[in-house]
């Protein structure tokens, strides 16, 4: 898929994300000469190297400027580190690609008006090439969109969002989406242990129903209340766990993405 990329790559902050991205763009064909690594860490350094990346322990120490320089550091390093990286891209202009939330364009821009910028929002899946990265790149040549879709596409789902204040949501729905899914999971099993069922065999119990329920959803293409219909009858034992669930859950869920994206907002400030 990425074998015939020809652009070069410098990844600044291989970190949890950085490495997961580069991790997938490998494994889609990307040849390990086309990408650089920018990484403090010495041990994420190693594992860069055994997949034969070129590393380095500061921006300053690129050897080239690269054709494309994707920020994955946190947000809080991105101010102490500007004249590094201005260093690192030299005068030459680039696409730069930030996935720090938080960090406006108008921000980035501080790195130089040569330059042509995207924020992409991904989220922890994008490990696995199911992920989903919410993108904002309103200034694009054609050339470059073209390559950023290229780059992004083997990490999942691109979400295109209209303005940058739409990365607000998007952090709040499926950038942190996996840590509620996984929150779910977890007040499943502990349900299941208080219901008696063996300790050996609840997660392996959740982790089937919600695969199961993803895959009937993804395969009927139904609305999600419709599905959890089909599983209700009057009276019934779902009905049951409903009258519990329903709105209490639709509220809740809605109150968390809402202090999420407020969140984010204040970061952005
Ligand atoms: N994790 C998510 O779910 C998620 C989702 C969306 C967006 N993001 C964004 O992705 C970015 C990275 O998040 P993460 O979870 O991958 O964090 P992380 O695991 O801490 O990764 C950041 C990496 O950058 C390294 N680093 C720090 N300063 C550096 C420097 N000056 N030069 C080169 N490398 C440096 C860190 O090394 P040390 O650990 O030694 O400092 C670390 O290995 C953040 O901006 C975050 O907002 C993350």
């Amino acid at each position: 898929m990425l074998a015939h990329i020809t652009a070069t790559h410098a990844v600044m902050g291989a970190g949890r994300m950085g490495l997961a991205m580069i991790r997938r763009w490998l494994d889609a064909g990307l040849p390990p000469a086309r990408l650089m690594a920018i990484e403090i860490g010495e041990a994420n350094r190693s594992r860069l190297q055994a997949l034969g990346i070129q590393t380095f322990s500061a921006a300053d120490q690129l050897p080239s400027v690269p054709d494309m320089l994707w920020l994955a550091i946190k947000p809080q390093q991105f101010h102490a580190q500007i004249e590094a990286i201005h260093h690192a891209i030299r005068g030459r202009g680039i696409l730069i690609c930030s996935i720090m939330a938080g960090i406006p364009l108008a921000k980035l821009q501080a790195l130089g008006a040569q330059h042509h910028y995207a924020r992409v929002m991904p989220n922890t899946p994008v490990a696995t090439g199911q992920g989903v990265c919410g993108l904002f790149a309103p200034e694009l040549k054609a050339a470059q969109s073209d390559l950023l879709t290229q780059m992004l596409s083997p990490l999942g789902m691109i979400y295109p969002c209209r303005k940058e204040d739409d990365l607000h949501a998007i952090t709040a729905i499926s950038g942190s989406g996996p840590a509620y899914v996984y929150m779910f999971m977890h007040a499943l099993k502990e349900a299941a242990l208080r219901l008696g069922i063996d300790p050996s065999q609840a997660a392996d119990l959740v982790r089937a129903t919600l695969a199961g329920s993803l895959t009937l959803a993804e395969q009927t293409g139904q609305d999600f209340l419709s599905l959890a219909d089909a599983v209700t009858s009057p009276a019934g034992t779902t009905e049951a766990a409903r009258n519990v669930l329903d709105n209490a859950l639709i509220e809740l869920v809605a109150k968390a993405a809402i202090a999420n994206a407020q969140r984010s907002r204040e970061l952005a400030e």
